[in-house]
């Protein structure tokens, strides 16, 4: 793991505990559209990358054939496998795994939720190529990304810790890996689901 995301982890290891306290409302409405847009059937495997706390996986764990968290913060895996056994779900697997390495060896959709951002651009791009070499046949992005230059007097995202995308970088990123676009929703100037499905003969 590099340092930066080290730090990343660390960060995430010290706020575990509280993470699931008072979300912010467009957080929940960006969750609820990932979940809804990634729609898994009962014959589907699902990667959910940057799975903190588990929120997304364990709603999608409801319809899919099996669901893979991954995090690189012990903390909020903990917490997620604790969530899962109180709430009865065995269809679910939580573990370390990064964007570059998510030790998984095939999935057919690939969710993640509020934390590519974390990654530079270049990384992000790399990410979303390596998700083709899963087998991805949907991603689903719900995340911090521009929609229009943030207001920095008031921004949503903490420029000390967050690196979002422009929208276009990331849809250019997702057509370069062969994916296309089938929805984008915007949430907020600074937040949004991206859906990209694989592209036939690609
Ligand atoms: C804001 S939380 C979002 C958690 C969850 N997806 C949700 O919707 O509640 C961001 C998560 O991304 C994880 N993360 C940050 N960098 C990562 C990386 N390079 N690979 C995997 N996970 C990462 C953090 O540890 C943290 O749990």
């Amino acid at each position: 793991m590099d340092d930066k995301t080290k730090e990343h982890a660390v960060r995430f290891n010290e706020i575990a505990d509280e993470y699931d306290e008072d979300p912010r409302p467009e957080y929940l409405e960006c969750l609820n559209v990932v979940v809804g847009c990634a729609d898994p059937d009962s014959s589907d495997m699902v990667l959910d990358i940057g799975t903190g706390t588990g929120a997304v996986a364990l709603k999608l764990a409801k319809k899919a054939k099996y669901v893979y968290g991954r995090d690189i913060s012990e903390g909020m895996l903990e917490k997620a496998k604790e969530k899962a056994s109180e709430q009865g779900v065995d269809n679910v697997e939580f573990g370390v795994g990064s964007f570059n390495k998510p030790d998984v060896d095939s999935v057919d959709i690939i969710v993640s939720n509020f934390a590519l951002h974390h990654l530079t651009d270049e990384e992000k791009k790399n990410t979303i190529n390596g998700f083709s070499e899963l087998g991805a046949q949907k991603i689903v992005l719900g995340d911090l990304m521009f929609f229009k230059k943030p207001d920095m007097e008031n921004p949503f995202h903490k420029p000390e810790v967050d690196d979002p995308a422009y929208v276009g970088e990331l849809v250019l990123a997702f057509t370069q890996a062969g994916y296309s676009v089938t929805n984008l929703v915007k949430i907020h100037n600074e937040i949004g689901v991206l859906v990209g499905k694989k592209t036939p003969d690609h």
